[in-house]
């Protein structure tokens, strides 16, 4: 049996087989990183790094980080709460998807970027209660025009900064390198 499959494997057709099998897994790959880590088209081309630097801190778009597990994401009201006073809204072409959404009253939609698989639990509260940065995650955002995630979230990221984490503490180690921690 095993003698026929690699008589097969070495054959021309079983040659062409792996090849399109090789390709198949290298593109699924290729794409699994293009959903994870490239920028999305998105509704508005929002620029963190202006908005940052302008001194806007994360937690007044994104308040939710701080309360519980989902971070979330601005409404155009609070946009419009800056913008409708402000002269770059009349005549930027950037802007005009925001004034549109605002006139018709439309949610803008937002295409998620940062996101974890539905079988883990994430929570952002703990995170910060324990002082880590917004940036040790998601990266410096007053370099970033569109949001993207600068690495991708797999179990093996956050079980490193667990295991950083908790050194000298064994209980907590137990805690956060517990399976039932992150997957119930
Ligand atoms: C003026 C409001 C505003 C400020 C300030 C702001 N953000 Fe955002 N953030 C947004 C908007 C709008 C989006 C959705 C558009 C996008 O993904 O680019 C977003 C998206 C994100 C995302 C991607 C979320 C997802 O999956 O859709 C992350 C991560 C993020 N912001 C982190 C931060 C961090 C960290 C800071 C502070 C350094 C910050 N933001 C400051 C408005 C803001
Ligand atoms: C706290 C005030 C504030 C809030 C809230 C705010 N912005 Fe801005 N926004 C600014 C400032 C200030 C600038 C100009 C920054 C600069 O000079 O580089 C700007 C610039 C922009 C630009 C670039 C316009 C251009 O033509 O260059 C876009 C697009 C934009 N904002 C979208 C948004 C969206 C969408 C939201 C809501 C998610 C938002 N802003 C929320 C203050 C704000
Ligand atoms: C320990 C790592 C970590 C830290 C620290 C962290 N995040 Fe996140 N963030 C994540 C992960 C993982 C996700 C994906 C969560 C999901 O899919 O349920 C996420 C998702 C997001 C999202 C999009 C989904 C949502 O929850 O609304 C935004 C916006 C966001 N984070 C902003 C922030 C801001 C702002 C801070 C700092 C106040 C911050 N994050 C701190 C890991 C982190
Ligand atoms: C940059 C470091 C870092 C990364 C990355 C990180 N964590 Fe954490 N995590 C922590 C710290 C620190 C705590 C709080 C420990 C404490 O209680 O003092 C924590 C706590 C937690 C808790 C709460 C545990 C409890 O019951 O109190 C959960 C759940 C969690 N993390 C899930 C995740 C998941 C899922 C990921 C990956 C998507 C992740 N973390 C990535 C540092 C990190
Ligand atoms: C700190 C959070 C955390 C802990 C603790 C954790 N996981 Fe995960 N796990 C994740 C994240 C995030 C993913 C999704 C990303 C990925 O596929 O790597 C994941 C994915 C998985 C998957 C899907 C297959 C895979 O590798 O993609 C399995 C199975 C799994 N975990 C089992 C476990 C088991 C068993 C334990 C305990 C020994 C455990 N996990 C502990 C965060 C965690």
């Amino acid at each position: 049996m095993i003698k026929n499959i690699f008589g097969w494997l070495f054959s021309p057709l079983g040659r062409i087989a792996l090849l399109i099998g090789g390709l198949t897994v290298l593109s699924l790959a290729v794409w699994g990183i293009s959903l994870t880590q490239a920028s999305p088209e998105q509704p508005i081309q929002f620029p963190h790094n202006r908005h940052v630097n302008f001194g806007i801190q994360c937690l007044y778009c994104h308040p939710g980080a701080s309360r519980g597990p989902v971070a979330g994401l601005p409404t155009q009201t609070k946009c419009w709460g800056c913008h409708q006073q402000m002269q770059i809204t009349e005549t930027s072409e950037l802007l005009k998807p925001l004034v549109q959404a605002v006139e018709n009253n439309e949610p803008i939609q937002w295409v998620p970027v940062a996101i974890v698989p539905d079988f883990v639990q994430f929570n952002h509260r703990p995170h910060i209660a324990a002082g880590v940065n917004c940036e040790d995650c998601h990266g410096d955002m007053t370099q970033v025009t569109i949001a993207e995630n600068p690495q991708v979230f797999n179990m093996g990221w956050c079980l490193n900064c667990h295991k950083e984490h908790s050194v000298d503490n064994p209980e907590l180690r137990t805690k956060l390198l517990d399976c039932g921690t992150c997957h119930y």
